[in-house]
């Protein structure tokens, strides 16, 4: 059964004492909480990664990072590699998020590339794809979503699913405080779903969680999170905040 999911994804926020605090505050909240099935996962920067992994280490939280280099070493100035990773104990990695794409030029051939080296360590995958607001108004969301999907995922086996969880985060709605209506969700999530199915069947298309980003909040999770293809959030903005992250979580 697939399962619901609410990631925070810190973006570059934070720094080492802020980390810890909001991580230590993230775990004794979710501890608290009455949701049981739902997975809580939060990506601080890099350079927090291993602290947060400790102050999270006896909680259920697991932590991920926000990118990664699809090589496993060697001469790419600035880079992270996969086995440090998890040689610091993150086995998940958030790829292909909208700001990579727009910001750092990541494009789909090297995202597949990405995935395919992640999936090599056994790493979970958030894989991250939306559409901007000029594809929205000329109606082409999904065939824009259709093909980030494709040139990124299906040269892998059904298998690979998995380790992915995919997250749809139309980018006119992230950090703008514009979220897509529940319906407009739900309507590309069930499209998502039918993509998947149409190539690996509707086992695997079952399988998969499918998360929704984009100015998720407390206010609005409950109403998304009811849509019936909808198995989560990706959180930026809401998840600086722990009360306002666990109210997500809690959403469920
Ligand atoms: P937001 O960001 O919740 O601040 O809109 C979402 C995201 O970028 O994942």
């Amino acid at each position: 059964m697939r399962k619901n999911i609410v990631a925070g994804n810190w973006k570059m926020n934070n720094d080492l004492s802020a980390s810890k605090k909001l991580a230590k505050q993230v775990a004794k909240l979710v501890k608290k909480s009455k949701v049981k099935g739902t997975k809580v996962i939060i990506a601080p920067t890099f350079v927090n990664l291993e602290r947060v992994v400790k102050a999270t280490k006896k909680s259920k939280v697991k932590v991920a990072a926000q990118n990664m280099h699809f090589a496993e070493s060697g001469a790419f100035t600035g880079e992270i590699a996969p086995g440090m990773l998890k040689s610091i104990g993150v086995k998940t990695v958030i790829l292909g998020h909208s700001e990579r794409r727009e910001y750092f030029g990541e494009d789909d051939a090297l995202l597949a590339k990405k995935v395919d080296t992640a999936l090599q360590h056994n790493m979970d995958v958030i894989f991250c794809f939306g559409e901007v607001l000029e594809d929205r108004k000329s109606g082409k969301q999904e065939q824009v979503v259709e093909s980030q999907i494709k040139n990124a995922l299906f040269h892998l086996e059904a298998a690979a699913f998995k380790n992915i969880v995919l997250a749809y985060e139309p980018v006119w709605a992230i950090g703008t405080g514009e979220t897509a209506s529940p319906e407009q969700a739900q309507d590309m999530h069930a499209f998502i779903r039918k993509t998947l199915s149409d190539k690996y069947g509707a086992n695997v298309a079952d399988e998969v969680s499918i998360l929704y980003g984009g100015s998720v909040k407390p206010a609005n999770a409950v109403e998304i999170f009811s849509k019936p293809d909808v198995d989560g959030g990706l959180i930026g903005g809401a998840a600086l905040n722990a009360e306002d992250f666990v109210a997500i979580v809690n959403a469920f």
